[in-house]
């Protein structure tokens, strides 16, 4: 753990000394994590102040390895009331062979630089009967499969600096924040789009789940599923930060049972998929919601 702190510190320094010849950026209030497909949420931030710094740059930092995962943290200001922020455009999952104390690394770093608050946003797959490409779903609580088997990001000597022992986690998904959220949505922006409020249930992939797995999800109360986002906010939570996690539902409709050998004309096995294109356009164009919308409510904070 004292490696791990003194990276931190030389992390905390590297930025602090890059971030210096802009002072109004130098203490991000909140930290923004880009899911897939949404690094779109770094255009919300005003052109000018605006610094980027290479993950490559940073000590203690891991690079993202998946393809089309940018590798940057941009610091900049969001909405009138110039909002200083550090947005991380491609996240580190811990598929790509990383430590959760890598993968959430980023996040402690955020609260070294004084941040109050992290929104966390990733691409999921629909559980919960209904739920279509497009969609967006406000998290208000997570199911952590790696954790509960043992593999967890407060695992190990506990950093006292940031927080205690025995993390509570009941209250990790923040419902001012949430209401926050809706009602930019709703009332200030008239965003009709469906948003749901439901489990976000945390895998290690990087396979997608098998029809046996979905059913599984289902029956244990999630609603979406997908590969990142839990280990961020356990320790955003450890660390004492405001949480806003918010799902965009990019695939859903897998039959709940494979086709049958014992069937003379098995139904095909994509019936109810959407096909890859119209899946790429719903997200396409919710994602254009999301950066207004999160433009909104962090514009409050
Ligand atoms: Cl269907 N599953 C998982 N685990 N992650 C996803 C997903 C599905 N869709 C987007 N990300």
């Amino acid at each position: 753990p004292e490696a791990y702190t003194s990276l931190l510190d030389e992390a905390a320094t590297k930025v602090q000394s890059i971030l210096e010849a802009t002072p109004s950026l130098a203490k991000p209030r909140v930290m923004i994590i880009c899911g897939s497909g949404l690094g779109g949420i770094a255009n919300i931030l005003h052109s000018e102040p605006k610094v980027e710094v290479q993950y490559k740059d940073i000590p203690g930092f891991k690079v993202s390895t998946v393809p089309g995962h940018a590798g940057k943290l941009i610091f900049g200001l969001i909405g009138a009331n110039k909002v200083p922020v550090m947005c991380m455009v491609g996240r580190l999952h811990f598929y790509e062979g990383y430590t959760f104390q890598e993968t959430t690394f980023p996040v402690r770093l955020a609260k070294k630089l004084q941040a109050e608050t992290v929104v966390v946003t990733n691409a999921a797959g629909g559980v919960r009967e209904g739920l279509v490409p497009g969609d967006l779903m406000l998290i208000d609580d997570h199911i952590n499969f790696p954790g509960l088997a043992g593999y967890h990001p407060l695992r190990g000597p506990n950093l006292e600096e940031f927080g205690p022992r025995f993390q509570p986690l009941s209250d990790a998904y923040d419902l001012d924040l949430r209401r926050l959220f809706l009602t930019k949505a709703r009332k200030d922006l008239g965003i009709t789009r469906k948003i749901y409020e439901g489990t976000y249930t945390f895998v290690a992939g990087p396979t997608f789940e098998s029809r046996a797995e979905v059913r599984m999800i289902r029956n244990f109360g999630g609603d979406a599923v997908g590969m990142s986002t839990v280990p961020e906010v356990i320790v955003a939570r450890h660390s004492g930060l405001r949480v806003l996690a918010l799902s965009l539902i990019t695939n859903a409709g897998v039959a709940d049972k494979p086709p049958s050998a014992f069937e003379e004309n098995p139904k095909p096995l994509d019936e109810g998929m959407a096909s890859h294109d119209e899946v790429l356009e719903a997200a396409n164009e919710a994602s254009k919601d999301v950066q207004k919308i999160i433009e909104a409510t962090i514009n409050e904070l």
